[in-house]
């Protein structure tokens, strides 16, 4: 039974802009250091424009800031894709870890492709959200 009120969101968008160091500081800076306020933690990943997060801490600052960060006018099409309620945290001491992969990474197309089939499709994102967590374990270790 889940006792505490933890959730975690999982959504990506199309990027505005193309992500410069200096773009992706922009971000993720002030992110962090609002995040560690409001002990929300969680993983971002960047790929050809496509930015996927995950957001997790307790259930009511995660929908505050979800809210925010689709009105963002950095990017666009935010979709959610995933979002459970949770025991324990994946990224328990991460304010906002961050990884870019290159172009030629057949992993990550395969990752967005099937991230963008599960929303397309509306159903639970298993797959996907499996690849997200072998990958968030990769760029923490
Ligand atoms: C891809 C992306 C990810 C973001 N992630 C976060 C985040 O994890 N935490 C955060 O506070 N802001 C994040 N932001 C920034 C928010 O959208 C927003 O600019 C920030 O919370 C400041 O909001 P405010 O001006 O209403 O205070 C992100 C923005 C983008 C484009």
């Amino acid at each position: 039974m889940i006792k505490n009120n933890l959730i975690q969101k999982v959504y990506y968008s199309i990027s505005n802009f193309v992500a410069s160091p200096e773009f992706i500081k922009n971000i993720l800076e002030p992110a962090r250091i609002a995040n560690q306020k409001q002990d929300i933690t969680g993983c971002l990943i960047y790929h050809n424009n496509v930015f996927l997060q995950l957001l997790e801490g307790d259930k009511n600052k995660v929908e505050n800031l979800f809210n925010i960060i689709s009105k963002d006018s950095r990017h666009r099409e935010v979709t959610l894709i995933f979002e459970e309620n949770i025991n324990e945290r994946i990224f328990p001491s991460w304010s906002m870890a961050f990884h870019e992969f290159d172009d030629n990474n057949e992993e990550v197309e395969k990752f967005i492709k099937s991230v963008q089939f599960f929303s397309e499709n509306n159903e639970k994102p298993s797959e996907a959200v499996e690849m997200f967590w072998n990958m968030a374990k990769h760029i923490v270790n």
